[in-house]
């Protein structure tokens, strides 16, 4: 390990290179990553971030050998996963006097994850300063970025941004700054972006939002290259790459009802999708012609099905149409079931059956899940009775989450 390197006045990189094929979110990082770890040597000496669990011995002997671990005043947390708190336990348990500071979220986070419920933690929240005794330090939310916990820290007198993921690239490399890279990294940068901010997107947006009123000299991420040449091309790419202002999606939602509640569904699931500029057409399957329906789903990048449950089952003309639907190439869409139900809303899971038979994609809680890690949005999408204010906020959540998902693809 590099003991440490200088990235500003007083302020070091402590980091590790892991120059392994590092195993990530179900890849394989060809290139290896780095976990950059800094240590800002104030009057009251603060760490910003860790390394990754697996290298937490190797990384408190490190610091001993430069740094009294008892002058260690505060650890502060941006984002709790393993690669960059996964060495808190190793550091926090050797020190005397470190407090963490970090999101309430990102606290709750710690306590169970790494059983430091004893410790001394400082909760901070969005737009919180904090004197570190020469530096003053700025706390900024940033939920979703990429998990509900993450926050960004600024610090404003060397103007370095300490974004923890944000921003990040995965090469493992020596050089640590840009400017000393040898090979160009945007492609990198942008590939990191996808894979793990862009599902975030409209959280990207808000963090970007935060940014406007910094002045930003250096960005300091959590992996890979520090960005101290040229930092606004980075946060440029981010303001391109999660602008989705040009892109035209399309809907479809299709149902068939019993006694309206399932066409309620319908309209505001609709207003969630509308939300974000997507071409909505709702179409009751009871009326509407075969070779209509055919036509609009062709064009929709999202087909939502919907049916009320009766006797456990679908109703009305609803299996026809899927055994329509399932003879046609829709293998660049998505299907959402939803309905209306009354016992235990069976006509839902049919629907998913049929969409599982199809070569749409599913999305469902387990894809959302996977692909985006929202875990408070159930699919399929089942409203008990008719739809009262709550339910009809969550239709239009509904609505929304897939919008993102279309947005995101
Ligand atoms: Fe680099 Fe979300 O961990």
């Amino acid at each position: 390990m590099i003991k440490r390197k200088e990235i500003a006045e007083k302020s070091y990189w402590i980091g590790k290179v892991d120059d392994r094929k590092v195993p990530f979110h179900r890849l394989t990082l060809e290139k290896g990553t780095t976990y950059n770890s800094y240590l800002l040597d104030t009057e009251e000496p603060t760490i910003i971030d860790t390394v990754d669990i697996l290298y937490g011995r190797e990384y408190v002997e490190n610091l001993q050998e430069h740094t009294d671990l008892n002058s260690i005043k505060y650890i502060v947390i941006n984002h709790v996963e393993p690669d960059h708190a996964g060495a808190l336990p190793a550091l926090i348990n050797k020190t005397k006097n470190a407090t963490i500071v970090t999101t309430e979220k990102g606290k709750e986070l710690l306590k169970d994850m790494f059983r430091l419920k004893d410790k001394k933690y400082l909760v901070v929240r969005d737009g919180d300063k904090l004197d570190i005794g020469g530096k003053i330090l700025h706390f900024y939310e940033t939920p979703y970025l990429h998990t509900e916990e993450t926050m960004i820290t600024y610090c404003e007198e060397d103007k370095i941004l300490y974004p923890c993921d944000i921003f990040s690239t995965h090469i493992a490399n020596e050089e640590l700054f840009n400017d000393l890279a040898t090979n160009d990294i945007t492609e990198d940068f942008k590939v990191y972006y996808k894979l793990i901010m862009h599902p975030h997107r409209p959280y990207v947006r808000d963090m970007l939002k935060k940014l406007k009123n910094l002045d930003i000299d250096m960005i300091a991420p959590s992996h890979g290259y520090i960005l101290r040449n040229n930092p606004e091309k980075y946060i440029k790419l981010y303001d391109e790459m999660s602008d989705v202002g040009n892109i035209n999606k399309n809907g479809l939602i299709l149902f068939t009802s019993m006694t309206g509640n399932t066409a309620k569904i319908a309209q505001n699931i609709s207003k969630g999708l509308e939300n974000l500029n997507i071409n909505t057409d709702i179409i009751n399957a009871k009326n509407t012609d075969m070779e209509v329906i055919k036509e609009k789903a062709e064009k929709a990048d999202v087909i939502f099905i919907g049916t009320s449950t009766r006797y456990a089952d679908m109703i009305g003309n609803i299996e026809y149409i899927l055994n329509e639907l399932i003879k046609l190439d829709l293998s660049d869409k998505f299907g959402v079931a939803f309905g209306s139900y009354g016992w235990s809303g069976e006509g839902v899971e049919i629907i998913n059956d049929y969409i599982r038979k199809s070569n749409m994609t599913l999305l469902d809680k387990s894809y959302l899940i996977k692909t985006t890690g929202v875990d408070d949005v159930d699919l399929p999408l089942r409203v008990k009775f008719t739809p009262n204010e709550d339910s009809k906020a969550i239709c239009v959540k509904v609505g929304k989450t897939v919008g993102e998902v279309l947005l995101s693809n």
